[in-house]
């Protein structure tokens, strides 16, 4: 069938109408969690039934569909990554795909004490770890369920394993841990990793805060640590949204992820893929095409599956426009992967 047979059409890169070349894919692999931050989740969330999740097999068709055409870097995200059967298996695999330059994730850390060695061993190039507060009683409020004790394992656990870079992410609210800027950024620097600061964002309906209420931009945050640190601001960009500044005689970057003050969605280059296969365009929008039933429907058709991951690409979005006050996307943050 023509229409299933595109190889001689398929492009070697993924372009979308705005001009933007995507080459970076965040795989999904659970929306479960071991943790339940408050500015995340709703205290009891339901999870999807395992058999609506992609299956290692076709997490790994997705992630060589995308590598063919053209995607340089995966980072795995969730809910928690970790807490996936077979993480290890499917870290090994995608590292080993032709033409991909590096395979990344993004965790809450609790499992890195068991798991940071085997990661590195199957080829993980580097890992995002969050962490909002660095006092133990916040930090319980904040996760509802962490230890801020084993993040801490976690951390030089994974120091120990050396990751290409380490780096920590921080959701800074104002009036609950805007008063750890200071503290968050000396720790990275004290242990040689980067951080960034991430503006929360108006995903799913959470019962914590007014998330209007706790609003914080960017620029203040800079302003807290100026009174500190003596920044240089770089053109250096890791292929994500962070604006990076270096810190004066440290090997530690600041990043800014600044989705509510400033948008970036010009340079936008990624797209998502959450754990039911619904690739979404825009983190804030809901265009997104459901490739599970792609895939499900004609397995191992690969030349299919890239091809509706092309015509999916026509619809990606502009660019998104998030208001604190009002809840457009319903989908939770471990519901859109991480
Ligand atoms: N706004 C901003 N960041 C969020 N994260 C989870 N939910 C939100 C939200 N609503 C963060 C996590 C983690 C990263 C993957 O996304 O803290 O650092
Ligand atoms: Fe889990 Fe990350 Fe959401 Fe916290 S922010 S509940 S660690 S997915």
């Amino acid at each position: 069938m023509a229409s299933h047979n595109l190889s001689s059409a398929t492009p070697a890169s993924l372009v979308d109408p705005f001009g933007r070349t995507v080459d970076y894919l965040r795989l999904s692999v659970t929306d479960r969690c071991n943790l339940r931050c408050t500015y995340c989740m709703a205290e009891d969330m339901t999870f999807l039934p395992r058999q609506q999740i992609l299956s290692l097999e076709e997490l790994r068709d997705v992630a060589t569909a995308f590598v063919e055409l053209g995607v340089k870097k995966i980072r795995l995200t969730g809910g928690e990554p970790l807490i996936r059967r077979d993480i290890i298996k499917l870290v090994d695999a995608i590292a080993g795909l032709q033409g991909l330059d590096e395979v990344t994730m993004t965790t809450n850390g609790m499992l890195l004490p068991k798991m940071s060695q085997s990661l590195k061993d199957a080829g993980l190039a580097r890992l995002n770890i969050s962490v909002d507060s660095l006092k133990p009683k916040r930090f319980k409020e904040l996760t509802r369920t962490g230890d801020l004790e084993l993040w801490h394992q976690g951390v030089q656990a994974a120091k120990q394993a050396r990751f290409n870079k380490l780096k920590l992410n921080a959701v800074i609210l104002d009036g609950f841990n805007d008063d750890e800027v200071i503290d968050l950024a000396r720790f990275a620097v004290d242990n040689e990793m980067d951080i960034s600061f991430i503006e929360e964002m108006p995903l799913g309906v959470i019962s914590s805060h007014e998330r209007s209420a706790t609003q914080i931009s960017s620029a203040h945050i800079r302003e807290q640590l100026d009174s500190e640190f003596s920044l240089v601001d770089s053109v250096e960009t890791t292929g994500g949204p962070s604006r990076y500044v270096h810190i004066a005689n440290s090997s530690s970057k600041i990043g800014f992820i600044s989705p509510m003050s400033n948008n970036f969605c010009e340079s936008c280059n990624r797209v998502r893929m959450t754990a039911e296969g619904r690739l979404l365009l825009c983190l804030g929008n809901e265009h997104s095409m459901d490739l599970r039933s792609v895939m499900r429907g004609n397995p191992g058709d690969t030349e299919l599956l890239k091809s509706k991951i092309i015509q999916a690409l026509q619809n990606k979005p502009e660019r998104h426009y998030f208001d604190p006050d009002k809840i457009d996307i319903v989908r939770f943050m471990n519901m859109t992967g991480g």
